[in-house]
């Protein structure tokens, strides 16, 4: 069956509203594929006949699983390396350093995914900043509840930490469940779950010192993407930083961020935050040779 271009029109409208994803015209196999399963669920013909039951009163009750079905929730450890690199290399010491501050760093993972953004970075804090006296409170948030749910469990196939987790970090920070590991207390007492819809207005927030806005902007169209920036500004540090994704800038965007290399990532700080402290040290993540060593990675 092919779906029709009216009832794409109607998806792709109903998940712009309800999370600013833009769906183009030619996406129409994924919303067919994606919802095909729903589709099965609610006991229609095909996503055509599923489509139908939303335009009705009782579709309401299936928006939200509509929206999650158009997600895309690809993730994984220490994804891309070199932003994680930078975080506990020199963004954590940096931090340390100022004499001012409440000894408390405040991170986001805003569109945390099944959570292995946020648990990356608590693996981290717990390597080279808890030890030091400090403490790391993680924020970590989703539109889709699903994926939230995910992230306070802390459950994660064989496979799922086969893509990035490094052997010791697994040994030292998960235990065995069944045929799959559970992040350990110690991390999951550092991360707080919520859901969040990135394109509304937020709830009342911490000021954060550092952002992870990794991997969304780049579903949403450039409107979306200067407001969603406009708002994180709002709950950074005016010293702080924010990290984006590989495919994705702030460049033509918004022009209250700077942009400093450290090693070869790029973090935006918001205008007037000054350059960020030299990187302490290039030892690759791989192997994590100095684990416990508290020594930069
Ligand atoms: C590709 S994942 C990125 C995960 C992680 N940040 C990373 O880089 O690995 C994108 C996530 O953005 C979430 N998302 C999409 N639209 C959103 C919105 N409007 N508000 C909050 N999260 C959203 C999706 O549910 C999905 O989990």
């Amino acid at each position: 069956m092919t779906l029709s271009a009216e009832a794409f029109r109607f998806v792709a409208d109903l998940v712009r509203r309800e999370s600013a994803i833009v769906l183009e015209q030619g996406k129409e196999y994924l919303v067919d594929s994606r919802l095909r399963s729903l589709a099965q669920a609610a006991g229609d013909a095909d996503v055509n006949a599923y489509v139908d039951r939303l335009r009705r009163p009782e579709g309401a009750r299936e928006t939200a699983k509509v929206v999650e079905a158009m997600t895309t929730n690809e993730t994984s450890w220490f994804r891309d390396r070199e932003p994680f690199q930078a975080l506990s290399g020199t963004i954590f010491q940096e931090l340390m350093q100022r004499p001012n501050h409440s000894r408390t760093i405040r991170i986001w993972s805003a569109a945390c995914s099944s959570g292995q953004e946020a648990y990356t970075i608590a693996m981290l804090a717990a390597e080279h900043v808890v030890p030091l006296g400090w403490r790391v409170e993680i924020v970590a948030t989703d539109l889709a509840q699903s994926m939230v749910d995910r992230t306070r469990e802390g459950r994660y196939s064989q496979l799922e930490v086969g893509r990035g987790m490094p052997a010791p970090m697994l040994v030292k920070y998960f235990q065995r469940e069944g045929t799959g590991w559970r992040v350990n207390d110690q991390l999951r007492s550092m991360v707080r779950v919520q859901t969040l819809n990135l394109a509304a207005p937020y709830p009342p927030m911490p000021v954060f010192d550092v952002v992870f806005l990794r991997n969304v902007l780049i579903y949403f169209d450039a409107a979306t993407k200067k407001q969603v920036l406009g708002r994180v500004r709002q709950v950074l540090d005016p010293q702080g930083y924010l990290f984006l994704g590989g495919a994705e800038t702030t460049l033509g965007l918004d022009d209250s961020w700077d942009r400093t290399m450290i090693g070869r990532f790029t973090v935006n700080r918001p205008k007037g935050a000054g350059a960020a402290a030299p990187a302490t040290g290039t030892a690759p993540l791989a192997g994590l040779a100095g684990l416990g060593a508290r020594r930069a990675i």
